[in-house]
């Protein structure tokens, strides 16, 4: 009989649930390692998130439902009774893992309300339930979002995408490289070019590693050289994800993208942006109200460990930009796409299940 191996490694595999625990595919030493890192409790869960073990927006979003299921064990075994609140302060200290990314905060929002809804005498079986089925919904979602956005793509064409919007960052399959995947399979994709995406080079590390893993050819390229990729006109697209859009369309993503958008609009180059409804914060109006995380200046000041400034320069580090929606030529979600959007078209696809 062929057992399944829980912890193969494995690009889809990146978040796993097994006895009792949660591991996760650590992404700060992949691809040179391949090692999952154990975590038993809310608080290394928080820590993992923080410490970039685990990172894109939807895997940030699982990670911490099942940390909410880690809690509820812990405070349940301690406090039969008065377990909530406990896992009320886990909850705290998980939102606090990163500002940015919305995935987080709705996932978090949805587990609190099961808990405020369950009756049974021990939460933990049903909380798992839903952290599981907010896992299993993101892969399904991908899987749609794939579809939808290579119909979009004529191809064959060079691809150009930035940071890593694929299993590693989801529940797996991906959203940006979901995209890449679906139309590398339909026969449309030349080549699929990978900023390196300084300062974590989650292009060159991780998008890299996950597409060589599935067989797409893909490029590594330094951050500065889309703009002349894309005056040859061999770009067909960029195609990106998201870690949180605003109802009017605007749209937040690696550091980066901005630019990308700008270059691609003044070259013709389409730009679209494939990211789940859970991405998609109505409470945010414009991109303007989303909380940029800024990163320690060292992991701009160093390059793999070593320092590459002047003793005395400082840096700063903002890790997300925001992208205008007049840029967006496309947002791809699990429920369809969004071609030039704004906000009578976000909010119709919202109020539409
Ligand atoms: O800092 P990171 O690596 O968490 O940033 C991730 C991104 O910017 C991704 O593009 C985004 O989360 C979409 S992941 C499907």
């Amino acid at each position: 009989m062929n057992i399944p191996d829980p912890l193969a490694i494995h690009p889809d595999n990146a978040i796993v649930w097994h006895d009792d625990r949660l591991y996760l595919l650590d992404q700060r030493i992949l691809p040179g390692e391949t090692r999952f890192l154990a975590c038993a409790s809310a608080a290394e869960t928080a820590a993992a998130i923080k410490d970039m073990v685990v990172r894109g927006a939807p895997a940030i979003g699982i990670t911490a439902a099942y940390g909410v299921v880690l809690a509820a064990r812990d405070r349940f075994r301690g406090d039969p009774a008065g377990w909530r609140d406990g896992v009320g302060a886990d909850i705290e200290l998980l939102a606090a893992s990163r500002p940015t990314a919305v995935n987080l905060f709705w996932a978090l929002e949805r587990m609190r309300r099961l808990i405020n809804a369950l009756e049974a005498a021990d939460p933990v079986p049903a909380l798992l339930t839903e952290a599981r089925r907010i896992h299993e919904e993101d892969a399904a979602a991908n899987r749609a979002m794939g579809d939808f956005g290579a119909e979009l793509i004529h191809g064959p064409t060079d691809i150009i995408t930035h940071c890593n919007a694929g299993a590693l960052a989801t529940g797996g399959y991906g959203t940006a490289l979901g995209v890449v995947r679906s139309a590398h399979a339909a026969g449309k994709v030349r080549m699929v070019y990978a900023d390196e995406t300084r300062p974590w080079l989650q292009g060159s590390r991780l998008t890299a590693w996950e597409l060589a893993q599935s067989g797409i050819p893909v490029t590594v390229q330094s951050d500065n050289v889309a703009a002349s990729m894309m005056a040859r006109g061999e770009v067909g697209w960029v195609v990106v994800g998201s870690d949180r859009i605003a109802a009017n369309g605007d749209v937040c993503n690696k550091i980066g993208t901005y630019a990308l958008a700008v270059l691609a609009r003044h070259h013709g180059v389409g730009f679209m942006v494939a990211a789940p409804t859970s991405t998609i914060d109505m409470q945010v109006e414009s991109g303007a109200d989303i909380p940029i995380e800024e990163r320690d200046p060292q992991e701009v000041l160093a390059c793999g460990g070593k320092r590459i400034g002047p003793e005395g320069v400082g840096a700063h580090n903002p890790v997300f930009d925001v992208t205008p929606a007049a840029l967006v030529d496309c947002i791809v979600t699990e429920r369809g796409v969004v071609r030039q959007p704004d906000v009578d078209k976000i909010r119709a696809l919202m109020a539409a299940v």
